[in-house]
C-alpha cells in the first residue's frame, strides 16, 4: 500500500480515531461473547494454527502455559489435552468470554497490557488474533515476555498488515508487519523467527496469517 491507499483511508495508519478506553474494548468483546460463530468455543484440531502453537510449545506438561487473548479457550482446551499435567491458563479483558473457558483449563480476567501473572512464571505463552486488540502493542509484546521464563517460548498468531482492508475491523484494530512484530520481539527475546501460515495442510498460504515465535 502507498501514498494513495494512506490518503484515501485504505492503511490502519489513515485511521485517526482515539482508541476506547480498555473497558469500552471489554464491554465490545462481552457483548461478542454472544456471538458464537464469530467467536468460537471450539477449533478443528486439524487446523494448523493449532498444530504450530503446540509445535513451538513442545512438551509443557508440569509447567506453566499462558493464553494471552484467550476468548473463549478454545486453543487453550487443546494445549491441555495435548498436555494433560500442565497447568495452562486462559487469560482474556471479557469476562464473559471466560465463562465459555472449559473446566481443567484455569482462568484469569486481565488486560495484554498487565497480565495477572507473576515475572517469568510461564514456559510458554502464545496469542492468537488477541494482540491486534491491544492498542499499546510495545507494551503487550513487554508483558508476555516479562511472564516468560528464561528460554520459555512466546508464539503469536496474527494478521498481516499488508492485507488490510480485508474485513471490517474495530476502530483499535492493527494488524502487523512480519519485521515490524519481529523486531519488537527481538527487544526481549532471542530466536525470534516469522512465516505466513495457511489454515488447512493442503492450502499455500495467502499471506493474511502470520505466526512469530521467540524463545526467551
Ligand atoms: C478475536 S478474539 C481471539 C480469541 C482467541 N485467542 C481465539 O483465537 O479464539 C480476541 C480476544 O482478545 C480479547 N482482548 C481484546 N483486547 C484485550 C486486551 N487488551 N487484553 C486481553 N484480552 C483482550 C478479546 O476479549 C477477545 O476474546
Amino acid at each position: 500500500m502507498g501514498l494513495l491507499d494512506r490518503i484515501l483511508g485504505r492503511t490502519q495508519d489513515s485511521k485517526k480515531e482515539a482508541a476506547p478506553s480498555p473497558s469500552e474494548i471489554a464491554a465490545f468483546f462481552n457483548e461478542a461473547a454472544k456471538d458464537e460463530e464469530h467467536f468460537p468455543s471450539t477449533i478443528d484440531p486439524r487446523i494448523l494454527h493449532v498444530r504450530w502453537i503446540l509445535e513451538h510449545l513442545g512438551d509443557v506438561n508440569g509447567k506453566v502455559v499462558a493464553d494471552a487473548g484467550s476468548g473463549k479457550g478454545r486453543f487453550a482446551k487443546l494445549v491441555k489435552e495435548a498436555n494433560p499435567q500442565s497447568t495452562v491458563v486462559a487469560i482474556d479483558i471479557a469476562t464473559a468470554m471466560l465463562q465459555h473457558v472449559p473446566q481443567g483449563v484455569e482462568k484469569a480476567a486481565g488486560s495484554l497490557t498487565a497480565l495477572p501473572l507473576a515475572t517469568e512464571s510461564c514456559h510458554g505463552v502464545y496469542a492468537t488474533e488477541s494482540l491486534e486488540h491491544a492498542v499499546d502493542i510495545d507494551l503487550a509484546i513487554a508483558e508476555i515476555c516479562r511472564i516468560t521464563a528464561p528460554g520459555g517460548r512466546i508464539a503469536i498468531i496474527d494478521k498481516n498488515k499488508d492485507h488490510w482492508g480485508r474485513f471490517d475491523t474495530p476502530s483499535w484494530e492493527k494488524w502487523f508487519g512480519q519485521k515490524e512484530l519481529e523486531s519488537k520481539l527481538k527487544r526481549h527475546c532471542r530466536k525470534v523467527e516469522s512465516r505466513p501460515i495457511s489454515y488447512w495442510e493442503e492450502e499455500t498460504p495467502d499471506g493474511l496469517f502470520l505466526i512469530w515465535t521467540a524463545v526467551k
